[in-house]
C-alpha cells in the first residue's frame, strides 16, 4: 500500500532517475518517471529489473516484494501525464546548466503552485538553476549518490530563495525514502560531498603526477585506511579521535605542502582527449576489460548492500525495541 504524502514524478529516467525512483518504490511511494522516448524508458525498466533481481538474490526481499516495487513505478514519455497533479518532481536530466534552467522556467509554469522542483545536480548552483522560475522558494536540489538505490546519503541544497516549507518538505520525503538527508545551508558548487571527494582527487593526482605513489598504491592507501574508517567516523570525528594537538601539528606543516592547482591534471587531460573515458569506453585510469568491470560493479555493489543490510537491522532494532 502506498504511504505517500507526496504525489512523486521523477523527469529522466537515466543512470540517477531509474535508481531514485526503485528507492521510492522500495520505501512504499508510487511513483511516475518520465524518459525521452520509448528505447529510454525500456533501458529504465530493464535496470530496475536487474536491479532488483539482485536484491532478491541477496535476500533483502522476496519476489513478492520485487512485483510490488515493479506495481509501484510508473513509467512515460509523457511530460504531461509525469508532472500531472504531482506536488514534487525530481529532475534528474543531464548535467547541463542551460537544460536544467529551461526544464525548470517550463516546470514553474505548468505545476501547481505548491509543486516541489528538485534537482539531482552533482554540483551546479540550485540558484542559478531556478533562475528562470517565477516561484524559486518551491526550488531546492536534491542530489543522490550513484547508485541511488544502495546509497543513503542525499544532499539538500538550500539556494538563495529557497523556503524553509520546502527543505521541511524535501526532508520530510526523503526520511519516508529511508534516506540520510544532509542540509547544505548555502548554495556552494559541488554541495558537501562532492567539494570532499573532489579535494581527496586533486590530491591524488597531484601524488601521481609527481610520481610518489603508483596509481594503484594511491587507490589502496584510500581503501586499506581513509575508506575504512570513513564508514564509521568523519573528518571531524577522526580528527577528535586521534587527538587534536597531533592532528593540529600535522595540519600546521602538511596544508602548506598539499596541492592547489587549478585546473586539470596533464594525466586526466589526455586521457579525456583520448576518449578514454573509463569503463564506457574500456580505458581510462585503468584498463576496463568487459570482465574485469562486471567484477568491479559486483565487488562494490556487495560491499553496499552489506552495508545496507546493516543500516536495516539497526533501524529494525530501533524500532523494534
Ligand atoms: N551518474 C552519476 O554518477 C550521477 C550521480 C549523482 C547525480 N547525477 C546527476 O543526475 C543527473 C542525471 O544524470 P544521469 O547520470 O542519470 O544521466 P543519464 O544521461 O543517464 O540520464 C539522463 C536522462 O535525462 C533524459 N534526457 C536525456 N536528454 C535530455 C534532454 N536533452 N532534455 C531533457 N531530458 C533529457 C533521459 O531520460 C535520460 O535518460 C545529472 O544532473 C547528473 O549530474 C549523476
Amino acid at each position: 500500500m502506498s504511504k505517500n504524502a507526496e504525489k512523486l514524478s521523477i523527469a529522466g529516467s537515466g543512470i540517477m532517475g531509474h535508481s531514485i525512483a526503485l528507492t521510492a518504490a522500495w520505501a512504499g511511494i508510487d511513483v511516475t518517471v518520465w524518459g525521452t522516448d520509448k528505447k529510454d524508458l525500456e533501458r529504465a525498466e530493464s535496470g530496475v529489473e536487474s536491479k532488483l533481481n539482485v536484491l532478491v538474490d541477496y535476500e533483502l526481499f522476496d519476489d513478492h516484494k520485487k512485483a510490488e516495487i515493479q506495481n509501484a513505478i510508473t513509467f512515460t514519455d509523457s511530460l504531461e501525464d509525469c508532472i500531472s497533479n504531482s506536488t514534487f518532481v525530481i529532475e534528474a536530466i543531464p548535467e547541463n546548466l542551460e537544460l536544467k534552467q529551461d526544464f525548470f522556467k517550463k516546470m514553474d509554469e505548468v505545476c501547481e503552485e505548491d509543486t516541489i522542483l528538485a534537482s539531482n545536480t552533482s554540483g551546479l548552483s540550485a540558484t542559478e538553476i531556478a533562475k528562470y522560475t517565477k516561484n524559486p522558494q518551491r526550488t531546492v536540489v536534491t542530489h543522490f549518490w550513484l547508485p541511488a538505490h544502495l546509497m543513503p546519503l542525499v544532499e539538500v541544497v538550500r539556494g538563495d530563495h529557497t523556503s524553509d516549507k520546502t527543505i521541511d518538505r524535501a526532508f520530510s520525503l526523503l526520511d519516508q525514502m529511508n534516506k540520510k538527508p544532509i542540509l547544505v545551508k548555502k548554495d556552494v558548487l559541488g554541495q558537501v560531498g562532492n567539494r570532499l571527494q573532489y579535494a581527496i582527487f586533486r590530491e591524488a593526482q597531484y601524488l601521481l603526477e609527481n610520481d610518489i605513489a603508483s596509481m594503484e598504491d594511491i587507490d589502496a592507501a584510500i581503501q586499506y585506511s581513509l575508506g575504512r574508517r570513513f564508514g564509521v567516523t568523519g573528518p571531524f570525528m577522526t580528527m577528535d579521535m586521534g587527538g587534536l594537538d597531533t592532528n593540529s601539528s600535522i595540519t600546521s606543516y602538511l596544508f602548506e605542502d598539499l596541492s592547489d592547482k587549478k585546473d586539470i591534471f596533464p594525466t586526466m587531460n589526455n586521457l579525456v582527449k583520448e576518449g578514454r573515458y573509463g569503463p564506457k569506453t574500456g580505458e581510462g585510469f585503468y584498463d576496463w576489460p568487459a570482465e574485469h568491470t562486471s567484477k568491479m560493479e559486483y565487488e562494490r555493489e556487495k560491499e553496499l548492500i552489506r552495508w545496507i543490510k546493516e543500516d536495516m537491522s539497526k533501524m529494525q532494532n530501533i524500532h523494534g525495541a
